[in-house]
């Protein structure tokens, strides 16, 4: 419903500010002259999406807004579980893009270690996927996206969501690597954004591959959300040491910071007042969901503006501090900044 308005689309227009971007990604970029060619780590990369196949333009840079957010799963499940990234597992899937900032290994226990593989070995396949429906390069595929996975960050984002509900600070500050509570609560920041930018996308889709991909990514990103809610929820009521809230107030506090971050109510925590849970009957909240339990979607732009963490898809940071890639993330970009 708020999916096609907020759109800044120009599949041309916009292509040139996303050169601009890109050469800011990698110190050694350099950029021939030609509008539709950039040598970016030493790889000749055409970031301009063409019709193919039956998925038109506009599906291709709607997947692209994705392709971000995928090479940060992959990147921080892998990174978590196992303590290395798509540079081991599926360096082709990298091409040239910058390492992620401080990702590193979690503490975790066996189990949580298994489940968080999985996880990211699901997002090599999702990252192949859509890099095939982008035709890869010199197509609107791009290399990985740098990304700030660091404890620094975490710790900054876990504080704008205690600020926005609790009013404070953490105190010590949130360290999601720490263990494998921090680190599930960690989480559950991770597939949501995804799955409700994949449902806000879908009505937009023509192509039938591109129906396919998306409904595909959505179920499955569904599905690691549901994993980790129910984990979560199991323990809702336990305090997360050595802060003095229960994972229900952390579920909360972090979908808070979300909705302000996307200027819309597209987010719930585990425990939610009556009128948010289904039907208005209840206050347990596995899943999230409208009042009909169908669910939320999010725009390109209200994507960018939550994981920027800063609610202005024209101002980077958060998780990409130099911006998503793609020729949306780069119409709202502005050339001079980047
Ligand atoms: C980049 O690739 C395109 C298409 O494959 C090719 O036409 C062009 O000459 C290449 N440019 C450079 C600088 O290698
Ligand atoms: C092209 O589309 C057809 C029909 O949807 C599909 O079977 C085929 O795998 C697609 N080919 C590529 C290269 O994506
Ligand atoms: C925090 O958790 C406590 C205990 O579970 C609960 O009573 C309180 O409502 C929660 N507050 C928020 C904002 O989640
Ligand atoms: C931000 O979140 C807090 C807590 O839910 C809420 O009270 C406040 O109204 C929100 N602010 C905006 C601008 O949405
Ligand atoms: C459901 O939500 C929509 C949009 O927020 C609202 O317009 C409608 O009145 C709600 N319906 C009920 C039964 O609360
Ligand atoms: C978003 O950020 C841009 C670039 O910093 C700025 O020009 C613009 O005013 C901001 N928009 C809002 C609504 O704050």
């Amino acid at each position: 419903m708020h999916a096609a308005g907020s759109l800044k689309m120009g599949s041309s227009g916009a292509n040139w500010v996303f050169l601009v971007l890109a050469v800011s990604l990698v110190v050694s970029a350099s950029a021939t002259s030609d509008d539709d060619e950039l040598m970016i780590g030493g790889l000749n990369i055409t970031y301009s999406c063409k019709k193919s196949n039956g998925s038109t333009v506009l599906d291709k840079e709607l997947i692209e807004v994705a392709l971000n957010l995928e090479y940060l799963e992959a990147e921080y499940f892998l990174w978590g579980s196992v303590g290395y990234g798509l540079d081991v597992e599926a360096k082709y899937l990298v091409d040239g893009g910058p390492p992620p900032i401080g990702v590193q290994k979690a503490n975790l226990n066996p189990y949580y270690k298994d489940i968080f593989y999985q996880f990211g070995l699901q997002e090599v396949g999702h990252i192949r996927a859509i890099k095939a429906l982008l035709d890869y390069r010199p197509h609107c595929a791009f290399p990985r996206t740098l990304l700030d996975l660091s404890k620094k960050n975490w710790a900054h984002t876990m504080d704008e969501a205690f600020l926005a509900t609790f009013g404070h600070k953490l105190n010590p500050p949130f360290d999601p690597y720490r263990n494998s509570l921090n680190y599930l609560i960690s989480t559950y920041t991770i597939p949501y954004v995804g799955l409700t930018g994949y449902v806000g996308s879908n009505p937009l889709l023509t192509g039938y591959n591109s129906k396919r991909l998306v409904a595909g990514l959505l179920a499955v990103e569904s599905g690691q959300d549901a994993v980790i809610r129910t984990e979560m929820y199991r323990m809702k009521d336990k305090i997360v040491p050595p802060y003095k809230y229960t994972v229900a107030n952390f579920s909360n506090a972090i979908s808070n910071l979300r909705n302000n971050l996307s200027h819309a109510l597209v987010d719930e925590g585990l425990v939610v007042p009556k009128y948010l849970g289904a039907e208005m009957k209840v206050t347990g909240n596995i899943l999230a969901g409208d009042n009909n339990s169908v669910a939320y979607a999010r725009t390109a732009q209200q994507v960018l503006e939550t994981v920027y963490g800063t609610g202005n898809a024209s101002k980077p940071g958060g998780f990409f501090p130099k911006g998503a890639q793609g020729v949306i993330a780069a119409s709202y970009l502005d050339p001079d900044d980047y």
